[in-house]
């Protein structure tokens, strides 16, 4: 078999001499002749904790690939900490896509095992990996485990706002809430809710670049080291039958992935990395996808933030496999995974084990899931709600714009006890997309006014072209394209001006007539509220940054290259 890594390797001249030599270092003798060169792309920093154990997972998949006849190469490439890093792990997604891409090509590597976890993390392996096009597999890193304090569950992100209450409230001491800071944390892994980390494994799974099975297996459990023993091999194996990504992430592959996200009641953020990672492989993937195929799909995980368990349980009650079972008639039977066996195949012997946890589909959690993409005057090019996690009182709402320029005039302004809004106002953020943060940060589920708080108000309407985090809740519009920065309409707001939300029409509109709003023109404190980087990363990103509704890739990552290199470095 002609392997990719013997364009470095073989041949008796100086060229092969020179690539054998400095890589040798007591591998055996036959490292470099025949045998595959596995990647282990990895993610482990001790600045990224959520996959700080991937080390110790790599050593597992070391051992797989060695046994299958290959030889494993750890590679470490850009790590992201969602809690860490500043403005937002989001801006860095595409910069860590383009260097796990280029450090693939320019490598001896035929094959790669990606491990990831935290919410950035899988989202970038797989868009690297698919502009590349080498035979690639996932394994992610799994989640924490249940942590307890004082006797009850503690969901990482979403008890963090009702401990702080409780403070607030005086029923928790300052002192013990600081205690809970390693109840909370209480083992490696990922965040245990149904956040973006998790959603993006079990995703990833239903896409069919995970072993079936293996997505949500908690960080600490012996089976996630089986499972990297045995990626380790297949990653060998890959390599035979030429399974790269452009062979078997079709069309039918993101539709088992929408209907899983939609099933599992998963993160909004998982829409963006989808069609970023389509993008890669130029699967026309669109935004109306999400809300054609997902939105009728019924509910059927009762994880938080939404409900009330945690990734171990869910992993206990049999996993993502036992929730496409019960939604088998909605998959694409055609679509295949990194197995070379079609998804659908894996769902034979997959029982759930807690009706709690994982409904059957005759008792789901939300009878229609998913999400619904709106359209308007107010968002051209499309906006998400994901109507599960909002009021149903609030699906059709007609109120007032109290507008912010950006998410200091927010925090500045939104408890000043003058501010003109009430319970029916409609809050609206804007300058926080791709381009005006820059970034796109997860601020869409802005923090009511207090004085509402205390009248009793729990939810508002609320429109931002930013993103929310996969642990957060309400009647929030988000990702609203073109973005403020980009000329979108939302720049064009006023405080006063009448928004108009029908969910159900989707629609999303400012009640104004046509020709008042194209008259108008952004204003000097709006303009201001958008990012101006001048140089560096952020102006690269900032200059070629695309919408949210096709993924805010960067212009130049869409598509691939393919691994050919023909240039010799000397
Ligand atoms: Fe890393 Fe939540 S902070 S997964
Ligand atoms: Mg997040």
């Amino acid at each position: 078999m002609q392997l990719r890594s013997d364009q470095w390797y073989a041949g008796e001249d100086r060229n092969g001499y020179l690539h054998r030599a400095w890589m040798r270092r007591g591998t055996p003798a036959d490292a470099f002749t025949g045998r595959p060169q596995i990647a282990i792309a990895n993610t482990a920093s001790d600045l990224t904790p959520c996959n700080a154990h991937l080390t110790e997972v790599a050593r597992s998949v070391r051992d797989g690939v060695f046994e299958a006849g290959g030889i494993p190469l750890e590679l470490p490439v850009v790590s992201l900490g969602e809690t860490n890093v500043r403005p937002t792990a989001m801006l860095w997604r595409n910069m860590a896509a383009m260097a796990v891409e280029e450090l693939l090509r320019a490598n001896p590597i035929d094959a790669v095992v990606l491990l990831g976890g935290c919410d950035k993390t899988i989202p970038s392996l797989l868009m690297g990996a698919a502009s590349v096009d080498l035979p690639a597999v996932v394994v992610p890193g799994g989640p924490m485990l249940t942590g307890t304090f004082r006797g009850k569950p503690l969901g990482c992100g979403t008890d963090v706002w009702r401990l702080s209450e409780e403070v607030r409230a005086g029923t928790l001491s300052q002192e013990q809430f600081i205690r809970s800071e390693s109840a909370m944390i209480r083992s490696r892994g990922h965040c245990n809710t149904m956040g973006t980390a998790s959603t993006m494994a079990l995703v990833a799974e239903a896409l069919g670049t995970v072993v079936p099975g293996v997505a949500g297996t908690p960080a600490p459990d012996s089976r996630l080291l089986e499972a990297a023993h045995g990626t380790g091999r297949l990653a060998v194996e890959m390599i035979a039958t030429d399974r790269r990504p452009s062979t078997f992430l079709t069309k039918a592959s993101f539709h088992n992935a929408i209907v899983a996200l939609a099933a599992i009641g998963g993160s909004t953020n998982a829409v963006v990395h989808l069609l970023a990672i389509a993008g890669r492989l130029g699967v026309d993937l669109t935004i109306d996808d999400f809300d054609r195929i997902g939105s009728r799909v019924p509910v059927l995980v009762d994880l938080q933030p939404a409900g009330r368990f945690l990734m171990e349980d869910f992993h206990r009650a049999g996993g993502l496999l036992a929730v496409l079972r019960e939604v088998r008639d909605l998959l694409d039977p055609s679509a295949l995974t990194v197995t070379g066996a079609p998804l659908v195949d894996a769902l034979e012997d997959a029982p759930i084990w807690d009706a709690e946890v994982i409904r059957p589909r005759t008792a789901p959690v939300v009878a229609e899931g998913g999400i619904a993409v709106l359209r308007g005057n107010l968002a051209p090019g499309g906006a998400l709600i994901k109507p599960a996690a909002a009021s149903p009182e609030l699906l059709r709402h007609r109120g007032r714009a109290v507008v912010f320029d950006s998410i200091e005039d927010f925090h500045a302004r939104i408890d000043d006890p003058d501010l003109d809004v009430d319970a029916d106002s409609v809050l609206v953020l804007r300058g926080c997309g791709p381009k005006g943060y820059p970034g796109m940060p997860e601020v869409s589920n802005m923090p009511l006014p207090t004085k509402l708080l205390e009248q009793g108000v729990r939810d508002m309407v609320r429109i931002c072209d930013g993103r929310m985090s996969g642990t957060a809740y309400g009647t929030v519009v988000l990702h609203v394209t073109p973005e403020a920065a980009a000329g979108g309409p939302l720049a064009l707001v006023r405080t006063g001006d009448p928004i108009v939300l029908d969910v159900e029409a989707r629609r999303i509109d400012i009640d104004i007539p046509a020709d008042e709003l194209a008259s108008r023109t952004p204003n000097a404190a709006t303009l201001a509220g958008f990012a101006a980087p001048r140089r560096g990363w952020e102006r690269l990103y900032v200059d070629h940054v695309q919408q949210a509704d096709t993924g805010a890739d960067l212009d130049f990552l869409t598509g691939s290259s393919g691994s050919a290199v023909s240039r010799e470095s000397h």
